[in-house]
């Protein structure tokens, strides 16, 4: 399962402006190394996605867009379709829960959108996650089956193998309560996750599946989320806008797989 690239997702949110953004892509090229079993996925703003495509090197980093819109055209103003994206970005993050909660989107918007993004030749990187009353509430794993299921069921084998899950426990996500999680608890979690996809697909296919941890992920502690059996990567926030925690977040996942290796 550990032979998987280890995935690394750098969530700007709306931050920086094209300057800014243009500015960070360049101190983390100086600062951060290709490492063939590492994907480093950088997720500007939208407005920045054209520039950045057109100055970033494509052999260190990919690069994700925050959203996407499903119809692929039409009068649905002021939104940017997965078709659009379509060429520029390898990946379409999905789903978060900064949009399940300020945008209502819905679980049926959410899968319609993994299929559009699919359709475009767009990995989505799809986010589930409970909040802080579900989790008390001992709902967690009835959450987390219905936001995913509704999210893949109507994926073919070949398509989930390539979609990317993301836990984010909305308590731990540094702009909600940032509440300290603990990575034993997140396994069961992501074990949860991957058990579901066992469920739908088979074995095989959920071996493939790259499950994500996120929720205040820092350079302190991104060994330990890395390190759990069911973690192939972590969706990062607030850390990843400073180049300095980000590019140790990359140099630890690529000591934690040297390590591995040996
Ligand atoms: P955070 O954000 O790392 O700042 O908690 C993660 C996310 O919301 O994707």
């Amino acid at each position: 399962m550990k032979m998987k690239k280890t995935l690394i997702v750098a969530n700007w949110k709306m931050n920086l402006n094209i300057h800014q953004s243009s500015l960070l892509v360049s101190r983390l090229n100086k600062k951060i190394t290709s490492h063939q079993d590492i994907e480093v996925v950088l997720s500007p703003s939208m407005l920045a996605l054209q520039p950045i495509h057109l100055e970033l090197n494509h052999h260190k980093f990919r690069l994700a867009s925050q959203n996407g819109y499903f119809p692929d055209e039409g009068p649905y103003t002021g939104e940017v379709s997965f078709a659009m994206l379509k060429g520029l970005v390898d990946y379409g993050i999905i789903g978060h829960s900064s949009r399940r909660i300020y945008f209502n989107e819905t679980l049926e918007m959410i899968r319609d959108k993994v299929k559009a993004a699919i359709r475009n030749d767009i990995i989505p990187i799809i986010c589930i996650g409970e909040t802080k009353p579900e989790r008390l509430a001992g709902e967690t794993n009835q959450v987390l089956h219905d936001q995913l299921t509704t999210a893949i069921y109507h994926l073919t084998s070949e398509e989930i193998a390539r979609t990317v899950i993301a836990y984010e426990p909305i308590w731990a996500i540094s702009t909600f309560d940032g509440e300290p999680s603990k990575p034993d608890d997140m396994q069961k979690a992501l074990k949860f996750i991957r058990d579901q996809i066992t469920d739908l697909y088979g074995q095989n296919t959920a071996d493939d599946v790259r499950i994500l941890y996120g929720g205040s992920v820092d350079d302190h502690d991104v060994r330990a989320y890395l390190s759990l059996e069911d973690c192939d990567g972590v969706l990062v926030g607030a850390a990843s806008l400073n180049y300095e925690k980000f590019s140790n977040i990359v140099s630890k996942a690529n000591q934690l797989n040297r390590e591995i290796k040996n």
